[in-house]
């Protein structure tokens, strides 16, 4: 048999606090479909991040039901044993495995959701369900939710009230827990390695492709099962493209290269990106907006604490960039004028943060109240400024043409201030300049 790695305690305490928020109601949870990528070959499955969270369960085609204060409280619907599918995809747990080693109450075969389900959610009055995330599976809940109808007969009640789940979780999702802080500094902290030996392979003539799979290499060997997301490895001009997808090119001398890359270690995300000189040394012009940038982002991050509000993060943000954008030539005019007419967005038309966790872009309200959210201890954000000069603008300093810089580091909020998960990844000049191509 297969062992989880993870400690059940954890997603037994999580639902515990779950069952506080549900107030009577239950929840049902479906993994994600598998997809297909050509012909016979699928995608590498990865859970269901809520599904994770609450039940550690990762097989495909499952689905986590929960029903505080009822039983069984706790219910996994799961793929049943297969010895011909098993001989080729490995190993499953099935029904009475998945009910031992995962802590639930009870566990069926999921072709029997139709049939098991209704008698689950008879009794309750609301359950937690996120529509449209798998829509064949919405098909087969949306028959559960009638037969629970019909078996209430002629009550006038109407169906079943669902309300969505992804907030509800999201709510728990955006405060870390000192186990997943944890967590999440080793994913850090594999991120940021990975980076450096990224760094040490950078020289001209290197593909943007060689330093992906450099950075999937090492970050496989320190225990990551694989990326956060799309890694974004951009040469020189390529870096003005926010999401740069193709990462096919040559690094060339006297470009300014950008890796925007983070491992998932047990399901939580680094974010970290990285600009610098793929020859190793920036030039005078690189250098002067490189640090400008530099310290953007290190007055970011400074200000980072509770009570402060992403809001806040991002019109600073924006208004110190302005400045640079002003003194390098990029924009004419007062800096009012700018916000106004919004044209910093050539240059920077990103935000400068966003939560961070299971997901790269976390779950969680970013507003209270129809305000940005303040800051509190255990929350995690990533602060990301940027400067894009595409080389196709007209009116811009031809020696800024074709450089994207962005420097993002992973910050968690404590009582006091911040700790930055990140900080062993170089960002300095000096350190980048003594790293880079010494591989
Ligand atoms: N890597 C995606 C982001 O920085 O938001
Ligand atoms: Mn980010
Ligand atoms: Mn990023």
């Amino acid at each position: 048999m297969r062992k989880s790695i993870y400690d059940m305690s954890v997603f037994k305490e999580r639902r515990d606090r779950l069952a506080k928020l549900l107030n009577g109601a239950a929840l049902v949870l479906p993994a994600h479909p598998e997809y297909v990528r050509n012909h016979d070959v699928h995608h590498s499955y990865r859970q269901d991040s809520n599904l994770f969270y609450l039940s550690g369960f990762e097989e495909p085609e499952s689905v986590f039901v929960f029903r505080p204060g009822r039983s069984p409280e706790t219910v996994l619907f799961v793929r049943d044993k297969n010895p011909l599918r098993e001989t080729w995809d490995g190993f499953r747990y099935g029904p009475k495995l998945a009910q031992t080693e995962f802590g639930v109450d009870a566990a069926f075969i999921v072709d029997d959701f139709e049939k098991e389900a209704p008698a689950l959610l008879r009794d309750v009055d609301v359950v937690y369900y996120s529509l449209f995330m798998n829509t064949d599976f919405d098909v087969r809940f949306r028959h559960v939710i009638e037969t629970v109808k019909a078996s209430w007969g002629r009550s006038g009640k109407g169906n079943l009230a669902i309300k969505d789940s992804v907030p509800l979780i999201g709510e728990m999702r955006v405060r870390k827990t000192p186990y997943e802080i944890e967590v999440m500094q080793k994913a850090a902290d594999i991120s940021a390695e990975a980076h450096i030996e990224v760094m040490k392979a950078t020289r001209p003539g290197v593909s943007e492709r060689a330093l992906h799979g450099l950075f999937i290499k090492e970050i496989m060997e320190r225990g990551a099962a694989r990326e956060g997301y799309g890694t974004i490895v951009a040469g020189g001009n390529n870096a003005t493209t926010l999401h740069y997808v193709f990462n096919d090119q040559p690094l060339k001398d006297g470009e300014i290269m950008l890796i925007d890359a983070g491992a998932e270690y047990h399901y939580y995300s680094g974010d970290i990106t990285r600009s610098y000189p793929v020859s190793g040394k920036f030039n005078g012009a690189q250098k002067r907006v490189y640090q400008k940038v530099l310290d953007v982002q290190k007055r970011m991050v400074a200000m980072v604490k509770p009570g402060v509000t992403l809001k806040q993060l991002q019109e600073t943000a924006r208004n110190e960039l302005i400045d640079v954008m002003i003194d390098e030539k990029l924009l004419k005019g007062s800096k009012d004028q700018i916000v106004e007419e919004k044209s910093y967005l050539a240059f920077y038309p990103h935000g400068v943060s966003h939560w961070l966790g299971m997901d790269v872009h976390d779950a969680g309200a970013y507003e209270v109240n129809g305000e940005s959210r303040q800051l509190e201890p255990g929350f995690c954000i990533t602060v990301e400024p940027g400067l894009y000069v595409p080389a196709h603008l007209d009116n811009v300093p031809e020696e800024l043409k074709g450089i994207g810089i962005r420097i993002e580091d992973n910050i968690v909020v404590t009582e006091d201030g911040h700790g930055n998960l990140t900080d062993r990844a170089p960002k300095e000049v000096d350190e980048l300049e003594a790293i880079i191509g010494q591989g």
